[in-house]
């Protein structure tokens, strides 16, 4: 074993056919990853792993700064059948892949890699991750509902075709405008701009896609008046959903989303069902999410 390697949830180590995957980034000992791909492994072999395909690897890695096509060549040549790609290498996986899917093009970004003999393949499963997230563990129906997407960087840049796939009726807004507009332009029938053109419209899902949250800061939303809590009036519309892409701690988003009625949810089921998703990419096996959505809320 390489030192390089930070954490290994071997399932089986007393095969020699195990499959091993990585989640590969810098920094990654925070990374949640090895221990989500542990449980859909375990689950999905429920005979110790001993059922044929099911016998996986998934470790950490810290990928040097300038060092990431260097570090996916050991794995390939280390024999390894894929791995998951996060900050800040989405954009170099979506440059190295040799074939990517369509939802990575639209993202222009790559967190699902998988190799063979000759190709590696791109994928991008954030915005599935997403779509399920809201549609089945939280029961959001997204056809035909007003979402606003806010943020044009590339965490909504993930997002966007999954969402439009849906059947969402989608906005973005973004501080700098133009980047909304850039990314709203690339599709056919949605609109991007600044959060005042937001003004006296409501939305029945609001995905907060911006990293204001990182710092504290609230994304420049317009409040109600104070008769009108509760969705009547306000920017959420009555049962709206407001949904904020990080996990583990309250946003200002998530505060304000709470005062203004709407129901609140953060995106640790997006992290494990964009997991699930890839799971489902090299194994062929859906995994259930919902007991480790569980286990992670602990
Ligand atoms: P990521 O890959 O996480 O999306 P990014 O590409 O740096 O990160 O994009 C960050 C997004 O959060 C951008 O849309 C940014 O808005 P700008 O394009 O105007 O910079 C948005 N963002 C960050 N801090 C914000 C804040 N305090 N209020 C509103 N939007 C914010």
């Amino acid at each position: 074993m390489r030192a390089l390697k930070l954490t290994t949830y071997h399932l089986l180590f007393t095969r020699t056919m195990t499959d091993r995957y990585a989640v590969l980034g810098n920094p990654i000992s925070h990374s949640k990853s090895p221990m989500i791909h542990s449980l859909f492994a375990k689950q999905t072999c429920p005979e110790q792993g001993r059922r044929a395909g099911q016998d996986i690897s998934y470790e950490a890695i810290e990928a040097p700064l300038d060092g990431f096509n260097a570090t996916i060549e050991r794995l390939r040549r280390e024999g390894y059948k894929g791995c998951n790609v996060t900050v800040p290498f989405k954009f170099n996986a979506f440059k190295c892949a040799t074939e990517l899917s369509a939802r990575a093009k639209s993202a222009q970004a790559v967190n699902t890699l998988s190799f063979s003999d000759t190709d590696i393949q791109g994928d991008n499963t954030d915005g599935a991750g997403l779509v399920r997230d809201i549609e089945l563990n939280l029961a959001v129906t997204l056809h035909g509902k007003r979402v606003l997407l806010m943020g044009a960087g590339g965490a909504a840049y993930g997002v966007v075709l999954p969402l439009l796939s849906a059947g969402a009726s989608l906005t973005i807004a973004n501080r700098t405008a133009s980047k909304a507009i850039e990314l709203a332009a690339q599709f056919s029938g949605i609109t991007g701009g600044s959060y005042e053109n937001l003004a006296g419209r409501q939305f029945d899902v609001i995905i907060n896609a911006t990293s204001a949250g990182l710092t504290d800061s609230a994304v420049p939303l317009p409040s109600s008046p104070l008769s009108a809590k509760g969705g009547n009036g306000g920017i959420f519309a009555p049962g709206a959903l407001a949904y904020d892409m990080m996990y583990g701690r309250e946003t200002p988003f998530m505060a304000f989303a709470r005062r203004e009625g709407a129901q609140v949810a953060d995106g640790l089921g997006m992290l494990i069902e964009q997991a699930a998703e890839a799971f489902f990419i090299w194994r062929g096996v859906r995994p259930d999410t919902a007991p480790v959505i569980a286990a992670l809320r602990g």
